[in-house]
């Protein structure tokens, strides 16, 4: 039986076979980049130290995923070859990327790091969108409260709303704390994730079912940054402030901010 609206423990490149054909209707993922990530807290990223493990995923995903539909895959710059090999063999088709500029640096060696990035992979021949998003986009700092990589919901509301529609399932075999299939609840979709450490697993149920409890709660301040002005998002000053007292060692400040930024949405 398909699972729906459920957050599996395990590795997806397992449990994906398990999946039938074509399945899901939009796959938004942030895989591990492989880059050995630590934060200054010690936290790291399960398989990040060997992105091999995780590659061969995107075979199943080309399966699960229907006819004429996307994939939207974050990736780490650094092994861009190893993800476009993966993908390609697959089956994808690259039809579109995007990067979202960052208002701070979250890193600096030849260059300062002030952006993330993701490719748009179609299987077949998806419709072009109604009202096609930029390919560039604002930045929303998570505060990474919960995972030590965790996306802003708000960043990913507006994927979920351009390609697919209310009722569709929305994919994220690499789920973390769950901030895609947040998104795709407060959006009206369906979602699957699949996440293989069990604490954030936990986390990412204990979050869908916090706002299954709470429909009306987060719904208004994380969805829709589509159309509010590239720098104006209060997430965003946060997410800044954050980083400037993070980066002056103000860490009871900033702490501070980061529950202020959990408590009106981030
Ligand atoms: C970059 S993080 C995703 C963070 C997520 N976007 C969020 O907002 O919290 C990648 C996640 O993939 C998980 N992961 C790594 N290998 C996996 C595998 N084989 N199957 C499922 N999850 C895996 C890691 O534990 C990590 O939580």
């Amino acid at each position: 039986m398909f699972p729906i609206n459920q957050v599996l423990q395990g590795d997806c490149t397992r449990l994906l076979r398990q999946l039938p054909n074509e399945c899901v209707d939009l796959i938004v993922t942030d895989p591990p980049y492989g880059v050995r990530y630590q934060d200054r807290f010690g936290r790291t990223v399960a398989n990040d130290d060997d992105p091999s493990r995780i590659l061969g995923a995107f075979t199943d995903l080309y399966r699960v995923l229907k006819s004429d539909s996307v994939c939207i895959s974050f990736y780490g710059w650094g092994l861009v070859d190893d993800f476009f090999r993966a993908w390609r063999s697959a089956g994808f088709r690259p039809v579109g990327h995007i990067v979202w500029v960052k208002e701070y640096a979250s890193r600096a060696r030849f260059l300062r790091y002030r952006h993330e990035q993701a490719f748009l992979l179609a299987k077949g021949r998806p419709a072009l969108p109604a009202e096609p998003l930029d390919d560039i986009q604002p930045w929303v700092y998570s505060g990474n409260t919960d995972h030590p990589t965790q996306k802003a919901v708000r960043i990913l509301t507006p994927l979920i709303e351009t390609f697919s529609r209310r009722g569709q399932v929305v994919l994220d075999p690499f789920a973390g704390s769950g901030s895609t299939l947040v998104a795709a609840l407060i959006t009206g979709r369906r979602y699957l994730g699949i996440e293989l450490e069990q604490k954030y697993c936990a986390l990412a149920r204990n979050r869908l079912a916090y706002l299954e409890r709470n429909p009306t709660y987060p719904r208004a301040t994380v969805a829709g940054i589509k159309n509010e002005p590239f720098h104006s998002p209060p997430a965003v000053a946060l997410g800044q402030l954050f980083q400037w007292l993070n980066e002056r060692e103000h860490y009871g400040l900033a702490r501070t901010v980061q529950q202020a930024m959990a408590r009106y949405g981030r």
